[in-house]
């Protein structure tokens, strides 16, 4: 079905560009524009971002900290957090899902709706791509602007050059599950390693027990004595990243 729907928007273009007609012009009234925060407090947010969210006339939200969304109230009174889609042992996949939704949900409306994701709104994002995805396909102009992501904190912070052995990322359960390839040569970034194994949202700690089947299957690659770097990014600017260097055989009693 999606397929047909792709096939028959293709012809569309070519139909109308054939016509000399622009494609935009045959657009539904309504946009959407996915932007970014950042990860770090409304620093590292680009102008475009900051224009988008300014200028729509409707936002929507998910961001990981509270002066981040009051900030974005402030800018534009209409914002929505999407947050409450989360709850206490609920699937992520169903709160995406019913995000994605509540975003489409203004855009037929055919407002100018800007959905705001935090760090870069396409890197471990899912809501950002399936709600641009399925907007193009029922006829609205949609399109996602780049954010510093916590990937891109991360080479600043560590000073890591990825032009250097290159780098691979992977989310953690994805790596487990499919056994991804991967070279022991070059760097590796793990994502979501707190909630390995666990498709539910929580607000408590994640059971380590992932985190156990993870270091056992890295050890099968790399020495038990391999430096790990556990690595968050500030969010604020007063505070510094948590950097923590340890051997990979104590990556199940990581906190
Ligand atoms: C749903 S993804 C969102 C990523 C975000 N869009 C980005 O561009 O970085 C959440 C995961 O991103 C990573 N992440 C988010 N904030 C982070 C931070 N401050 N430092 C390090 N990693 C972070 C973690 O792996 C976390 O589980």
């Amino acid at each position: 079905m999606t397929r047909t729907l792709q096939k028959v928007a293709r012809i569309i273009v070519k139909a109308a560009r054939a016509l000399e007609i622009e494609p935009e012009t045959l657009m539904k009234p309504g946009s959407l524009t996915v932007v970014g925060t950042g990860i770090q407090f409304i620093g590292q947010l680009t102008l475009e971002a900051h224009a988008h969210i300014k200028q729509a006339e409707k936002v929507l939200f998910l961001v990981s900290e509270p002066l981040t969304a009051d900030w974005i109230r402030d800018v534009n009174p209409t914002a929505e957090s999407l947050y409450p889609y989360y709850q206490q042992g609920k699937s992520r996949m169903i709160a995406y899902v019913e995000m994605i939704e509540r975003i489409l949900c203004e855009l037929r409306k055919g407002l100018r709706v800007c959905a705001v994701f935090y760090g870069h709104p396409g890197v471990f994002v899912y809501p950002s791509h399936e709600t641009i995805k399925q907007a193009r396909l029922e006829g609205y102009s949609a399109k996602m602007l780049p954010g510093i992501s916590a990937e891109d904190c991360l080479y600043a912070d560590l000073g890591i050059d990825p032009a250097s052995t290159g780098c691979q990322s992977f989310e953690a359960t994805d790596f487990l599950i499919h056994k991804r390839k991967f070279d022991t040569g070059c760097s590796l970034i793990l994502w979501q390693i707190g909630c390995i194994g666990d498709l539910t949202f929580s607000l408590e700690p994640y059971d380590s027990r992932g985190l156990h089947v993870l270091a056992e299957y890295l050890c099968q690659y790399y020495d038990a004595t391999h430096p790990v770097i556990i690595y968050e990014a500030a969010e604020y600017p007063i505070f510094d990243p948590t950097i923590e260097h340890i051997l990979l055989a104590k990556l199940p009693k990581h906190q």
